[in-house]
C-alpha cells in the first residue's frame, strides 16, 4: 500500500498535469483567435499529451491500491501579448512542472518507496524533452521577431505535429 504522503503528492501532480492540459488548450484557443491555426493545432496536441501524463499517474496510483481524488482546476490565462509571450509562459510552466516532479521524487526517496521512484524516472526524462521543445520554439520566435513571413512559416511547421493518444495509456 502506498504511503499517504506519497499518495497526496501524486494526487496533486495529477491535478497539475490536467491543469497543464487546460492551460495549453487555452493557448490553443488564443492562437485560434489570432488566425494561427498551426500554433493552435500544436497546442491542442500538447494538451492531449498532458492528459496522457495525468492518466499515466492515475493508473499507477490505482495499481498501487491508492485512491485517486480529482480536484478542481484553476482558470487558465486566456490572453498573451504575442506568440512569443505564450511560448515563454509554456516554458516557464514546464519548468514549474519539472520542479514539482522532482519534489514528488524526493518524497518517494525519503520514504524509501523504490517503486514510485522508479516510476517517476519516466517523468524526469520526459521533462527534459518538454523543456527542450518549448525552449526551441521560444528561440525560433525570438529569431523571427516581428516578421510576418517567419510566423507564417513556423505556423506551418507547428501545424505538422500530430499526437496520437496511445491506447495503452488507458489501461497501463
Ligand atoms: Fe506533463 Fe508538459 O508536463
Amino acid at each position: 500500500m502506498i504511503k499517504k504522503e506519497i499518495l497526496d503528492s501524486l494526487n496533486e501532480q495529477i491535478n497539475k498535469e490536467f491543469f497543464s492540459s487546460y492551460l495549453y488548450l487555452s493557448m490553443s484557443m488564443y492562437f485560434e483567435s489570432k488566425g494561427l491555426s498551426g500554433f493552435s493545432s500544436y497546442m491542442k496536441n500538447q494538451a492531449l499529451e498532458e492528459q496522457t501524463h495525468a492518466v499515466k499517474l492515475l493508473n499507477y496510483v490505482t495499481e498501487r491500491g491508492g485512491r485517486v481524488l480529482l480536484d478542481k482546476l484553476e482558470t487558465p490565462q486566456h490572453e498573451w501579448e504575442t506568440p512569443l509571450a505564450a511560448f515563454e509562459a509554456a516554458l516557464k510552466h514546464e519548468e514549474f512542472i519539472t520542479e514539482s516532479i522532482n519534489k514528488v521524487l524526493d518524497i518517494s526517496i525519503d520514504n524509501r518507496d523504490h517503486a514510485t521512484s522508479s516510476f517517476l524516472q519516466w517523468f524526469v526524462n520526459e521533462q527534459v524533452e518538454e523543456e527542450a521543445t518549448a525552449s526551441d520554439i521560444v528561440n525560433k520566435l525570438k529569431l523571427i521577431g516581428t516578421s510576418g513571413n517567419g510566423i507564417f512559416m513556423l505556423d506551418r511547421e507547428l501545424g505538422q505535429r500530430v499526437f496520437v493518444y496511445p491506447p495503452a495509456a488507458l489501461s497501463e
